[in-house]
């Protein structure tokens, strides 16, 4: 039996393959073989979503007609992506596009330095934001008066503390979908939820689907847990969501799981609209796909003007197709590591049995303080501190950027906390590279990508503002120019800044 699931004719593969922007090695590299570059075009296209996993690709003399190439070019293309696991062929059935297995590419997720170790650099690393005081400090206080009766029991709470759980229930309650305890259990983190699902849910080999590009961690999670990462591409901009593309990935690659961040979507910001979500839970549904939806950014919505959709399980209240995270970590603090996933009973039942093995349970006393901030009126008034520091951030650092870098292109988003940047046809990783030498470490655009993808790009997130982002922009200009001329000389000393 053939095992692709569409087709991609030749006119239309060699449209998209001539669309596509030329990779941007940096200057001095050589131009690769054809073949080479025939392939790497193919990978990329897959890479970013924009040919479905598990797509006949035309036949070799086809594609050669369309693309005025020797049918041997093709063939050795087809072969260096079979060889690399983006290939599949049969003989009689064809080739059809496929993903490798396992961690082909060194791509690594995001690791913040420890500010420390930082002196003079600008850490653009990590999208986070210092804890927004004084409520922190009111949160603990609240938590340490609240522990002595915790304190006479043993202290493990698999599914997290009865008191928070209820918390968090009663709030998916206020935002209109009726929810209790049993649906939630607890994390740590956010990190450590999508951890439990993966556990649960996609064992090894197993595909997940997930937005193109989309947030380093989560993916580098999911490549160790050993999942086959099908990619699907983003529309451009902030537009977000390809429905006809989820349908036709969820169709015919059938992943076992879906992950998306519909709110303030980390790196490109967009916002997921009414429509979009509900016709995804629907494409999800119908595919036997369990949609994992992570509202990590769903509460820094800095335009007043901007209306927040209801959230993706209002479309599935039940919690069967529907996976939600939830986290403390940009509404409040990352340090708390508290997260949490609203399911269906049965499905927590499971999670939480999944999770043992990783870390039994959350801390309680940081349990205890984001249940006090929720019952005060601290977290509310944190969350509006973070919203504030974020849109004046958001601005001064998109001021200093059109300043600095005014061929640098991006969209301003609504809210979350990153800019999803194309770097003026440089490659990201050089930047990043020489980024560091001039004193400002910056994600680059790979890092988002399954395998590759988005070599041009850099994710910047607002969490600097005034002078620092300026500096932070000026020292981008400096590695932008380096990187350009191809002068770099490994010795750039970072300028002393005083923040
Ligand atoms: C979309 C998204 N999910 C998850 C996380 C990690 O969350 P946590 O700190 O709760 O583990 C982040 C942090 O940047 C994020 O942006």
């Amino acid at each position: 039996m053939a095992q692709w699931t569409s087709a991609v004719g030749a006119p239309a593969l060699a449209r998209q393959l001539r669309s596509q922007q030329q990779n941007p090695a940096g200057p001095g590299s050589r131009r690769p073989p054809a073949y080479r570059a025939l392939a790497d075009g193919i990978r990329l296209l897959v890479l970013e979503g924009r040919v479905p996993v598990a797509a006949r690709l035309p036949a070799e003399r086809e594609l050669a007609m369309a693309l005025a190439v020797s049918r041997t070019t093709v063939a050795a293309a087809y072969e260096a992506l079979r060889n690399e696991g983006f290939l599949e062929s049969r003989r009689g059935a064809g080739s059809w596009t496929a993903v490798p297995a396992g961690n082909p590419l060194p791509a690594r997720g995001l690791e913040p330095l420890p500010p420390e170790s930082l002196g003079s650099m600008i850490d653009l690393g990590c999208a986070a934001l210092p804890a927004p005081e004084p409520w922190l400090t009111r949160g603990i206080k609240g938590a340490l008066e609240e522990l002595p009766p915790y304190a006479h029991t043993h202290g493990d709470y698999p599914a997290g503390l009865p008191a928070l759980r209820q918390m968090l229930a009663d709030r998916y309650t206020r935002r209109g979908i009726p929810t209790m305890p049993e649906q939630i259990m607890v994390t740590t983190g956010a990190m450590g939820a999508i951890d439990a699902i993966c556990h649960l849910f996609a064992g090894r080999g197993e595909r997940i689907a997930v937005e193109s590009p989309s947030y380093a961690n989560i993916l580098q999670l999911m490549r160790e847990a050993g999942a086959r990462l099908v990619p699907v591409a983003m529309a451009e901009g902030l537009r977000g969501w390809d429905l006809p593309r989820w349908r036709q990935v969820l169709r015919d690659a059938a992943p076992r799981l879906a992950y998306v961040v519909a709110d303030f979507h980390n790196p490109t910001g967009a916002l997921a609209d009414e429509d979009q979500r509900r016709q995804l839970v629907d494409a999800a549904r119908s595919a036997g796909t369990v949609l994992v939806v992570d509202e990590t950014m769903s509460e820094l919505r800095l335009d007043d003007g901007t209306q927040m959709p209801r959230p993706v399980c209002a479309f599935d209240p039940g919690g069967a197709t529907v996976l939600t995270v939830g986290s403390a970590s940009k509404a409040f603090w990352a340090g708390m590591r508290i997260g949490w996933v609203r399911a269906a009973p049965d499905v927590i039942r499971s999670l939480v049995a999944a999770r043992a093995y990783a870390d039994l349970g959350t801390p309680v006393l940081e349990q205890l303080g984001v249940d006090w901030l929720m019952r005060t009126r601290g977290w509310d008034e944190a969350v509006a501190l973070r919203r504030e520091q974020a849109r004046r951030n958001r601005d001064e650092m998109v001021a200093a950027l059109r300043r600095e870098l005014p061929d640098w292109e991006f969209e301003i988003p609504h809210g979350g906390l990153t800019l999803w940047v194309r770097a003026g046809g440089l490659s990201g990783s050089r930047l990043a590279e020489v980024g560091e030498r001039v004193g400002v470490r910056v994600p680059s655009g790979p890092r988002f990508g399954v395998d590759g993808a988005f070599e041009g790009y850099v994710r910047l997130p607002f969490t600097v503002g005034g002078p620092v982002a300026e500096e932070a922009a000026s020292r981008l200009a400096a590695a932008a120019r380096l990187v350009r001329t191809g002068v770099t000389t490994g010795t750039e000393a970072p300028r002393t800044f005083v923040a």
